[in-house]
C-alpha cells in the first residue's frame, strides 16, 4: 500500500536576487525589493513529502526521525541564519529564488534518501508565496 509522510521544517535566511551582468536599476526592475543591494531575510517554511510503500512489519513508509535528521543536517545546518548568496557554496552561481532553492534542497535530500522513495518539496518564501518541486501536476 502506497502512502506519503510529510515533515515540516523552517529556516531563516538572507538573500539578494540579482543578475551579475545587470545594473542595480535593471535588477530592481526584474526582482523588485528582493534585488535591494544590502540583502534581506525571509522565514522559509519547508515541507518535504516522502512517498513509498508502507512497510508491512513496521507500518512506516519511512522512519520520520531519520527524515528529520537528514533535513536538519542537509538543509537547516547549512541555511538557517545564513546569507544564501554569501555564506553557502550552493548559491554561488545560482540565483536564490524560491524556485531554485527548492531544486537545490531536492537535490541535497535526493542524495540521502534511497531511490525507492519519491520525494517532493514545497517551499514557502512567505505565507502567500511558495513553490513545488518537482512539479508532478499535483497541487499540494
Ligand atoms: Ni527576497
Amino acid at each position: 500500500m502506497k502512502s506519503s509522510i510529510v515533515r515540516k521544517a523552517q529556516f531563516n535566511a538572507a538573500h539578494r536576487l540579482f543578475i551579475k551582468d545587470k545594473t542595480d536599476q535593471e535588477n530592481l526592475e526584474i526582482f523588485g525589493k528582493c534585488a535591494y543591494p544590502n540583502y534581506h531575510g525571509h522565514n522559509y517554511e519547508l515541507h518535504v513529502k516522502l512517498s513509498g510503500e508502507i512497510d508491512s512489519e513496521t507500518g512506516f513508509v519511512y522512519d520520520i526521525a531519520k527524515l528529520r535528521a537528514i533535513i536538519d543536517e542537509e538543509i537547516i545546518e547549512n541555511y538557517d541564519h545564513r546569507n544564501l548568496n554569501l555564506d553557502t557554496e550552493d548559491f554561488k552561481n545560482i540565483i536564490p529564488t524560491v524556485e531554485n532553492i527548492a531544486v537545490v534542497i531536492y537535490n541535497r535530500l535526493r542524495k540521502k534518501i534511497e531511490n525507492q522513495f519519491e520525494i517532493q518539496i514545497k517551499l514557502y518564501e512567505t505565507p502567500r508565496n511558495y513553490t513545488i518541486y518537482p512539479d508532478q501536476n499535483t497541487f499540494l
